[in-house]
């Protein structure tokens, strides 16, 4: 598909079947993930993926918990209403039934190009997502949904290198309902600085 055509109509997905993501699909958005460019070829990011629907309602009820939901009264989508717009949702995974976790070194956590790099990674597993018919939104407050100790316990468990952290999470699944159109841009976004037209 059209790179650009593709860009322009994948959203954030935020309401999800119950129906599992083949683990294949999964790993094919994981492998996308690690191939994101990375600040000086470092490769910093790790990328966890998730299929246990319990685990990832667990988390993402702690995850939702973390956010100040009262934007006063500003929205965040009105199709695919976020945790801001509805709180009703209980969820900052929105019942997906798998989930990314890209995760940097501790000691690069104040770090912009380590910070970005992870967002790279989950934009990259976005797309992979959507090149395969699979939904998704990012999500954020990862590390202080795993500032806790029922949480840190679950990373162990995972047997997480316990020098990386969480830093962003990627929903994924199979939508429930019509796929929404991208929302128009704002105007005044685009600076185009052609030779010709300099002095
Ligand atoms: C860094 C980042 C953090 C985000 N965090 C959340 C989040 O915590 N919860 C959520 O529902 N959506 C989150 N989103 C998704 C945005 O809300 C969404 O991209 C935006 O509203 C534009 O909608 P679209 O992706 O459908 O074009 C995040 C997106 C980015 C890039």
């Amino acid at each position: 598909m059209d790179i650009l055509k593709m860009l322009k109509q994948r959203r954030s997905i935020r309401k999800y079947l119950g129906t599992k993501v083949e683990w294949e699909k999964l790993e094919k958005i994981a492998e996308a993930g690690i191939y994101a460019p990375n600040p000086g070829g470092r490769q910093g990011t790790i990328v966890i993926i998730l299929d246990d629907a319990e685990i990832i309602d667990r988390i993402g009820i702690i995850n939702a918990a973390c956010e100040n939901r009262n934007w006063g009264g500003q929205s965040v989508s009105e199709d695919q209403p976020s945790i801001i717009d509805d709180l009703s949702i209980k969820s900052g995974f929105y019942g997906c039934p798998a989930l990314g976790i890209v995760c940097i070194k501790k000691d690069t956590k104040t770090n912009i190009n380590a910070i970005g790099s992870a967002f790279v990674t989950a934009e990259n597993m976005v797309l992979e997502a959507h090149s395969l018919n699979v939904s998704s939104c990012i999500v954020g407050r990862a590390e202080a949904t795993f500032e806790n100790s029922e949480m840190q316990a679950l990373l162990m468990q995972w047997g997480l290198d316990p020098e990386y952290m969480p830093l962003v999470f990627v929903c994924l699944g199979y939508i429930d309902g019509d796929y929404p159109k991208a929302k128009p841009r704002k105007d005044g976004r685009l600076l185009y600085i052609k030779k010709e037209n300099t002095l």
